[in-house]
Parts: C-alpha cells; sequence; structure tokens
C-alpha cells in the first residue's frame, strides 16, 4: 500500500452527513435572493492577479499576504479569487451588464480561497453567498442590502446577532482624514511593527486592520475619528441608512472603527456578528462602493454589496438543522438472491427510479441473511426481493421493514403498487 496523502492545511471535506444541510442553507439563500429581485452570476476561480490587486489594494492583508497567486504556461500573473466583489465588477462590466437597466442586482454562492492561518470559522478554502447591487447611490439601497443580509442571517440564527455599522464618508474627504490620523500616529511610528509602520506610511486606514494589541490600543487612544471628517452629504446618507434601518426594526449600533480590510468602500460599512463565533464573529460583511466600477474601467457607477461566510453560518446553525433535517431517506433495498435475478433487478429498480423512489440494488452477491440485515441497516422503508421462484412467476416479494409484512407483486406493476403501499407524502 502506498501512502496515505491528506488533505492540506485549512482545507475541509464536507461529507454526506452534512451535505443535506448544506443543500438545505442553498436552497434557503437562492429563495431569498429571489425574493429581493437578485439574479444569480458564476464568474471563474481564477483570475488576473492584477484585477484583485487594482480592486481590493495593494496595502490590504488579503492582497499583501493571502493570495494564492501563480503563474500559469503563458507567463500571466493569476490568483484564486480571494473574494467575489471584483470579479462580479469585472463581469458587469465586461459583459454589458447595464445595457439594459440602470440598476443591476446580482447574486453569488461560490468557494473562495485566502492564505490565512486557519482556525475555526477561518478556512483557506470557503464558501461565500453575497450581493452587489450596482447602479443606485441612495440610501434605501444600503438599507436593501443590509435588510437582506439581515433576514438571511436571522434565518439561520435567531438570537445573538448585531449589525454593526458605520460611514467612512467619500474619497474626496477622506485625504484630509488620512493626513490627520498619518500625524496623530508619527509619534509612536518607533512602537509599531514594520507592516503597521508601512501602514502609517503607505494607507493609515489599514491600521485598523492591525491584529497588534499595541496598536489598537494606540488607535482608541489618539487616532481622530473618521465620523467627524465626513462631509454633509455624507451625514445625510448615513442618517438616512439608520432611519431605514430603524424603520424595519433592524437593530444596529454604530461602531466608528469598521474601516473593513478592503480598500474599495466609500461611505457604509457593515458587518452582522453573532455571539457563538467567538474570535471570528463576522457572519457577513459589506458595504457602499461608489468607486470600485470606474476604476476598473468601467462607468462611473456607484454600488453596494455584502458577502456572509457559508462555513460560519452553519458553524452558528448546524445544531438546530441537524434536529430538523435528515438526508433523504432510502425507499427500496434490493435484495437479489440468483444469478438469473440480476437482470431483473436492475429493472425492477429503474422502474422504482423512474417513479420517483429512492433504491438501492445489492451488488456484492452476498447471503441473503447479509442482504435482508443490509436492508435493515440501510434504513431502507421495504425490501424489494428477488430469487429464483419470484423469477419464474415474473414477480417480486416486497417486504415492510417496519411490520415484516410481505406482499407478491407482479413486476410490471411494481411501480404502480408501490404507490399503493407506500402513498407519497
Ligand atoms: P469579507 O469581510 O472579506 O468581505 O468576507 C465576508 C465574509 O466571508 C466574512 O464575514 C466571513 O463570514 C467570511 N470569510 C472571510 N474570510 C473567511 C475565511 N478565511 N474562512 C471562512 N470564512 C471567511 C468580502 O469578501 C467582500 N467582498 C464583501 C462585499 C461584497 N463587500 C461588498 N460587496
Amino acid at each position: 500500500m502506498g501512502d496515505r496523502v491528506n488533505r492540506v492545511r485549512g482545507v475541509r471535506d464536507i461529507l454526506p452527513e452534512e451535505t443535506h444541510l448544506w443543500r438545505f442553507v442553498e436552497w434557503i439563500v437562492h429563495a431569498v435572493m429571489s425574493t429581493y429581485g437578485y439574479q444569480e452570476i458564476r464568474t471563474p476561480v481564477f483570475e488576473l492577479t492584477e484585477l484583485f490587486e487594482r480592486g481590493i489594494g495593494l496595502e490590504t492583508d488579503i492582497v499583501n499576504k493571502e493570495m494564492y497567486t501563480f503563474t500559469d504556461k503563458g507567463g500571466k500573473s493569476l490568483t484564486l479569487r480571494p473574494e467575489l466583489t471584483a470579479p462580479v465588477i469585472r463581469a458587469y462590466i465586461q459583459n454589458h451588464l447595464d445595457r439594459d437597466t440602470p440598476i443591476t442586482r446580482l447574486y453569488y454562492m461560490d468557494s473562495l480561497y485566502r492564505q490565512e492561518r486557519p482556525q475555526k470559522g477561518r478556512l483557506r478554502q470557503f464558501s461565500q453567498f453575497g450581493v452587489e447591487a450596482i447602479g443606485s447611490p441612495h440610501a434605501e439601497q444600503d438599507v436593501e442590502v443590509i435588510a437582506l443580509a439581515y433576514d438571511l442571517c436571522s434565518l439561520f440564527e435567531s438570537q445573538g446577532l448585531s449589525v454593526r455599522l458605520n460611514t467612512i464618508g467619500s474619497p474626496e474627504v477622506r485625504g484630509d482624514y488620512l493626513q490627520r490620523l498619518r500625524k496623530a500616529f508619527e509619534p509612536y511610528a518607533g512602537e509599531l511593527g514594520e507592516l503597521d509602520q508601512q501602514r502609517v506610511k503607505n494607507n493609515p486606514l489599514r491600521l485598523f486592520d492591525s491584529k497588534n494589541p499595541e496598536t489598537q490600543a494606540l488607535l482608541d487612544q489618539h487616532a481622530p475619528l473618521i465620523s467627524d471628517y465626513i462631509s454633509d452629504e455624507d451625514r445625510l446618507h448615513f442618517e438616512e441608512v439608520m432611519a431605514g434601518l430603524e424603520a424595519l426594526g433592524i437593530p444596529f449600533e454604530h461602531d466608528a472603527k469598521l474601516v473593513r480590510g478592503l480598500d474599495y468602500y466609500t461611505r457604509t460599512t457593515f458587518e452582522v456578528t453573532s455571539e457563538q463565533l467567538g474570535a471570528q464573529d463576522a457572519l457577513c460583511g459589506g458595504g457602499r462602493y461608489d468607486g470600485l466600477v470606474a476604476q476598473l474601467g468601467g462607468p462611473d457607477t456607484p454600488a453596494v454589496g455584502f458577502a456572509a461566510g457559508l462555513e460560519r453560518l452553519l458553524l452558528v446553525a448546524e445544531d438546530r438543522l441537524k434536529e430538523k433535517l435528515s438526508p433523504r431517506q432510502l425507499d427500496v433495498y434490493l435484495v437479489v438472491l440468483t444469478d438469473e435475478a440480476r437482470i431483473p433487478a436492475l429493472s425492477c429498480a429503474q422502474q422504482l427510479r423512474t417513479a420517483g423512489y429512492t433504491v438501492v440494488l445489492e451488488t456484492l452477491r452476498r447471503s441473503a441473511r447479509s442482504q435482508l440485515r443490509e436492508a435493515n441497516r440501510s434504513g431502507a422503508r421495504a425490501a424489494v426481493i428477488l430469487g429464483e421462484e419470484e423469477v419464474k412467476k415474473e414477480i417480486c416479494t416486497v417486504k415492510r421493514m417496519d411490520t415484516g409484512e410481505q406482499v407478491e407483486v407482479p413486476l410490471t406493476q411494481l411501480a404502480d403498487r408501490f404507490d399503493d403501499i407506500f402513498p407519497k407524502d
């Protein structure tokens, strides 16, 4: 036997005992997205590296440290998508999705790749669902996106959810704020790690992403708050967003330090967090990004969106979902007792499957006893038995596993008779 090959660090296998939970969550997401009028988009797993460098920002942790980047045989630098906003905007521009409508509402559900330090709720391959609403600059669009994120999270987690909300203003006023933030940190430059020193120099807003507790303490003590520097229009927009959320009864708190770890945001930023998650507590995050479409070569178009982590959502909802949902039950275990029964058994299985029943057929040629034990273990509602007698008489024996009762059924009528014995619910 050769050496075992294990999966790589930070990824996981989703096993048959869990896949039905995933399918349920995915089904709910598709259903809720369509009630809000969003349409699904699917983009490639890899893109030109430049898309993420330009879209997310060179100083961000994602681009700086976490991308899976490789050179293909043609010498191009490609990257496995670490997020979906930049790819979706790339697809929006390239496919002229703005052609027929001034507003485009898109959603996605796909896997992403970030080389982060793995821990609970933080993986190197993970899945997100999210939306991008492209076209409206107005606060009701932000409210719709936040409400959609909150609605979806609350369907799976009824308690301990909070919405943290902030505004980081429009880019025109950001320059002044960044100057002040840089100034506030200059006296402490010596106390900072190398990465944070670089952040002070190149993009001081990214200091808020620092994992260094000393930097965070300095921010608490010395950083000016961005909400003190925003324009009147930014403030009005923020007030309208808050009024909309209040009207919908969505509880939120203003978190003046929430800048989020991607460079494209303008004005609104938000996260939905769960008490149950511990250190990685964000179920989802998003915000407005009015400059990204133009920055990626499209027409000047405002946009807002969010993305939620499916693994994190399942971490909080898994136990409750497991109680409610069971994997689809097997209807029939087909017991095959003789060589002559093998072909008729294949036809029986086909007849039942065409009628919508789930059927498993014996392929190990085991003894009658083992096959019936297997039928029991499998949880099937019935064993359909085909032996010498049955083949001769062109019938099969249907045994109910709950009562042990047996009836003989002509082979040609199996599916119809099955409907009588086990009415479909
Ligand atoms: P993000 O905050 O980087 O935002 O990711 C959104 C969510 O994805 C997080 O709140 C978390 O639930 C999940 N997530 C992120 N990293 C991991 C990981 N390593 N393992 C497991 N789950 C993770 C974005 O990606 C933006 N594109 C969101 C957005 C859309 N903004 C506007 N539109």
